[in-house]
């Protein structure tokens, strides 16, 4: 069996199996990570591979708690002080200048390193357990939509990964990712709005996704599905009329097609499912995904994001 509903002692185990250079899947609040012992480089390959993930693409440490970060990063100034007792646990990373003694390799052949407390009691009890950070990106193959349950985590890596089973992930998108390389800047959004952050810090600017040379991992077409995807507005979704189409609605009425799956109209209920829609959808057979557009909200940012970058070509 690959998933576990982990008992303290499948989390000690765990923690084992990362102390041997292993990969171990865990749950966080936003998304599923794929974790392995930050300072060790064969682990860090592994994920990698496992990943199909491109070599220059850096993936994130996760700490249990802020005073971890000083493994990490010779930078801990009052800003990470203010950010970190704001947003932590919580979907906010920081990127800092990295420690001599962590590995490039865990950080895509970089000078910097992405750091991130998160707020999920599995995620947690696994860092207590190993007790020093866990490199982990997002538990599924590099391009395709990330996981928010252990199942979507067992159909991307099959018997290979154990996998730690916290049910579904309630943020539901990845975490904000906010450089602290030169002036703040949000290389990803996420739940944690450039709004709160400037409440905190003062100004971030929000990196337009075709700048993001600082953050691979970003550029255009990510989260994509299989299937041909695009978005549509609500008369587009009100009149298809094709039994090929799967349609991902909100305010539409899609009643002649493959699938149609209703959305919420809350947007962190939206959030929370957006990934396990995308994935049914996937999966339909269909030869086509209409979603209809959110709202243009600030409410909505982070979704718009993912939806444009799983929809580019
Ligand atoms: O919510 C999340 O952040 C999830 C959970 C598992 O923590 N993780 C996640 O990891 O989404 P991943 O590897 O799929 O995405 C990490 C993002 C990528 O866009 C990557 O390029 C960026 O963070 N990143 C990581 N380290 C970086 C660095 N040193 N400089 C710039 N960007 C970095
Ligand atoms: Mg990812």
């Amino acid at each position: 069996m690959t998933i576990v509903s982990p008992s303290k002692e499948d989390v000690a185990a765990a923690a084992n199996t990362l102390r041997g250079g292993g990969v171990v899947a865990f749950p966080t609040e936003t998304v599923y990570g794929l974790g392995c012992d930050t300072f060790n480089v064969t682990a860090i390959q592994h994920v990698y591979d496992l990943k199909g993930r491109p070599k220059n693409n850096p993936t994130i440490a996760h700490v249990l708690e802020p005073s971890w970060a000083l493994k990490l990063t010779p930078k801990w100034d009052d800003q990470c002080e203010a950010l970190t007792e704001t947003f932590w646990p919580g979907p906010l990373t920081l990127v800092l200048p990295k420690s001599d003694s962590v590995p490039k390799e865990a950080c895509g052949g970089r000078d910097t390193i992405a750091i991130r407390c998160p707020k999920h009691e599995i995620a947690n009890e696994l860092l207590a357990a190993f007790g020093g950070p866990i490199s982990a990106p997002s538990a599924n193959k590099s391009g395709y939509i990330s996981p928010t349950t252990a199942e979507h985590v067992e159909c991307e890596f099959g018997g290979d990964v154990l996998v730690l089973n916290g049910g579904q992930c309630s943020g539901g998108i990845e975490s904000t990712v906010l450089s602290l390389i030169g002036e703040p800047a949000i290389l990803r959004p996420g739940t944690v709005s450039q709004k709160e952050i400037e409440a905190v810090i003062g100004c971030a600017r929000l990196l337009a996704p075709k700048n993001q040379t600082e953050s691979p991992g970003t550029a255009a077409k990510h989260y994509s599905p299989n299937t041909t995807t695009v978005l549509c507005c609500r008369e587009d979704v009100d009149a298809v009329n094709d039994p090929t189409t799967a349609v991902l609605q909100l305010d539409g009425n899609a009643t002649k097609s493959k699938l149609t799956i209703q959305m919420p109209s809350n947007p962190h209920e939206y959030a929370t499912n957006l990934y396990s829609a995308l994935r049914e959808a996937d999966a339909a057979g269909a030869c086509k995904i209409m979603i209809e557009l959110p709202p243009d909200t600030a409410e909505w940012f982070a979704i718009h994001d993912r939806l444009k970058r799983c929809t580019a070509s």
